[in-house]
């Protein structure tokens, strides 16, 4: 298996040598508060050994009511020269993929930025609206084919009410409204037609 767990030197050294902008010092910030609170930090190691992508998801083992387990997807970062290439996406499969087989069946996560909305959305995760601190809420399940009560999902509740999660036309005037894009050319990935997306090609 091509992912290791970080400790904090090797998130030390994954930091250096980059130049790093606010979000960046932000979303690895709380990096060292996730090692701290022993949540588990896994890094994808690339083909010549070297970690370009990290990411913090917990394994939930709690069932709340019909909603649970969750995976508490808590962080994602890559090297700003590595982006665009499917490193976090292959990173963040893996890391789902394995909360699933061990009893999650939902994924809940709080997205701060432009580019995690297009993680989230390349995965196919299900948006529901903003929390109060401006982030939006994922509440998704792990597999599509199971059955869900017709309630608002655990996690979903912190910003809605509603049953079913937001339209692509509503979650376009949320980003709009949220900051997170400015204009058409930043929500043309909601047509959903093949060949729309950034990425240039997979790893
Ligand atoms: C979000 C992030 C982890 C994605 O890493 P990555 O390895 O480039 O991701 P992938 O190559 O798997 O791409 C996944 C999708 O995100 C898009 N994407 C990646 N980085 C992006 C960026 N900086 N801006 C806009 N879109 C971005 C890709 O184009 C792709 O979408 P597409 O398939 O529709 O084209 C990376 O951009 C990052 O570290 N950003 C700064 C920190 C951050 O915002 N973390 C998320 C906080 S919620």
């Amino acid at each position: 298996m091509n992912l290791v767990a970080m400790d904090a030197p090797m998130m030390r050294a994954y930091r250096l040598g980059f130049t790093r902008t606010r979000l960046d010092n932000e979303v690895l910030g709380n990096f060292d508060m996730y090692l701290f609170r022993k949540n588990p930090v896994w890094g994808l190691i690339d083909p010549d050994g070297t970690v370009r992508s990290v990411a913090v998801l917990a394994v939930g083992t709690r069932k709340k009511n019909a909603w649970g387990p969750y995976a508490n997807w808590y962080a994602a970062h890559t090297l700003p020269a590595h982006r665009y290439q499917g490193r976090a996406t292959r990173l963040n499969r893996m890391l789902l993929d394995d909360a699933r087989a061990k009893g999650c069946v939902r994924v809940k996560s709080l997205i701060q930025s432009y580019a995690g909305v297009r993680l989230h959305w390349r995965l196919g995760h299900d948006f529901w609206g903003v929390t109060e601190k401006g982030y939006i809420q994922v509440d998704s399940p792990l597999d599509r084919s199971s059955a869900w009560p017709s309630t608002t999902p655990e996690q979903a509740r912190s910003v809605t009410d509603r049953v079913q999660p937001l339209t692509p036309t509503e979650l376009a005037a949320v980003l709009v409204a949220g900051g997170f894009a400015t204009g058409p050319q930043e929500l043309s990935f909601l047509d959903g037609k093949p060949g729309t997306g950034l990425l240039v090609h997979s790893l």
